[in-house]
């Protein structure tokens, strides 16, 4: 397929069946920590090299798109090519990360772990310049903390109000944003307070989207799926379970105009993210289909057995590449409902792919993604 030149072309490609996107955008910080935790260095080439695994693996037969942070953008790999040319040609459209990170509501929201953006000041020239870089799409977070008195309205209103924002100057630089508004894991909640607070978010989200007449089938909604908080203690409910609460969420609050929803993996783990995924797209097709592509833009789901297995033994190459491929399989195949339960993580099933540092809770991580 052609990704043609207009926003909507590009979305439909991003979101195709059998696809999904690879986020890669995880800030410095962020990466650095993931590094630190297996025992290797922060440095530049050791980040580089990380992404050079994945860039240049056999990743295109499922992968549409692979999100940049924008160091990454202007890398090259060990051959002195560009990242955003090895993606290219094996046709992973190259998107970036384009908000600056989270801080902390500065007055009037109901907890200090509620933020908002930051980059929307200097965001129309910073679109200009990813898209003069060969970015075909952008992605901007928003994290919204369940607990008993949160996500507030204030933190509701103020992310879907940015969100709207950065849609609408994207699109005026051909870009397609992906609107992120992620619910995060972290807390108690159950399966009801995520529908709740998903709905919430997401009703606000559209309105916000409409009220900058940004297209809504130029753009991808990247949301998490309606799981319970980490820390919830009640029983663990089925992918089934998760599946019929997701989609009914989904229905009720997505227009059907966009094209593509693509979760986040959000906390869970590997084979979790994986199954989950399949469970909606089988229950959307008994239920005679959806309106938009049900797919996938994770990070640490896509990502965590390929550093494990790099970390041990960074000559295992090869073998970190064929894991970076099989992950990406096997989301293909659960994106379309054909996941056959054979999962390739080697990560044992109690290992939490849990970041609590990504960006609420004290101030110097809220720069991570
Ligand atoms: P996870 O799949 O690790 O949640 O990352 C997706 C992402 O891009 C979050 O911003």
């Amino acid at each position: 397929m052609d990704p043609g030149s207009s926003i909507s072309q590009t979305a439909k490609y991003l979101c195709r069946a059998g696809y999904g996107i690879l986020a890669s955008d995880e800030s410095t910080a962020t990466m650095n920590k993931r590094l630190a935790k297996t025992g290797l260095d922060g440095s530049l080439e050791t980040r580089r090299a990380y992404r050079e695994l994945f860039y240049c693996a056999d990743i295109g037969k499922y992968i549409s798109g692979a999100i940049l942070f924008k160091e990454m953008l202007v890398q090259k790999d060990s051959t002195s090519q560009p990242f955003t040319t090895c993606l290219v040609a094996q046709g992973v459209l190259p998107g970036i990360k384009a908000d600056e990170g989270l801080e902390a509501i500065a007055s009037g929201a109901k907890s200090k772990e509620e933020t908002h953006t930051k980059g929307l000041d200097s965001l129309k020239e910073a679109c200009q310049e990813y898209r003069r870089q060969g970015a075909r799409f952008a992605k901007w977070r928003a994290a919204l903390k369940i607990s008993a008195d949160t996500p507030s309205e204030l933190a509701i209103s103020m992310n879907a109000a940015e969100l709207g924002k950065y849609a609408r100057i994207c699109q005026d630089c051909g870009l397609v944003p992906i609107v992120e508004p992620e619910i995060l894991i972290d807390g108690e909640h159950g399966m009801r307070e995520s529908s709740e607070a998903a709905e919430r978010v997401l009703v606000a989200c559209f309105q916000a989207l409409r009220e900058q007449a940004a297209d809504l089938g130029g753009m991808l909604l990247k949301p998490q799926m309606i799981i319970p908080g980490s820390e919830f203690t009640g029983p663990k409910p089925s992918s089934r379970a998760i599946a019929e609460e997701t989609l009914r969420v989904m229905r009720k609050c997505v227009p059907p105009e966009v094209p593509g929803i693509m979760f986040l993996s959000g906390g869970q783990t590997e084979v979790e993210a994986t199954a989950n995924l399949d469970a909606i797209n089988r229950l959307a097709s008994e239920q005679g289909g959806a309106p938009w592509a049900l797919t996938f833009s994770y990070g640490r789901a896509l990502q965590s057995s390929v550093l494990d297995i790099w970390s041990k033994d960074r000559s295992k190459v090869a073998e970190a590449q064929q894991m970076a491929a099989a992950l990406a399989a096997a989301n293909g195949a659960a994106s379309v409902g054909q996941w056959d339960g054979q999962h390739p993580s080697v990560l044992s099933s109690s290992q939490s792919l849990l970041e609590t540092f990504r960006g609420w809770n004290a101030q110097p991580a809220l720069q991570a993604q």
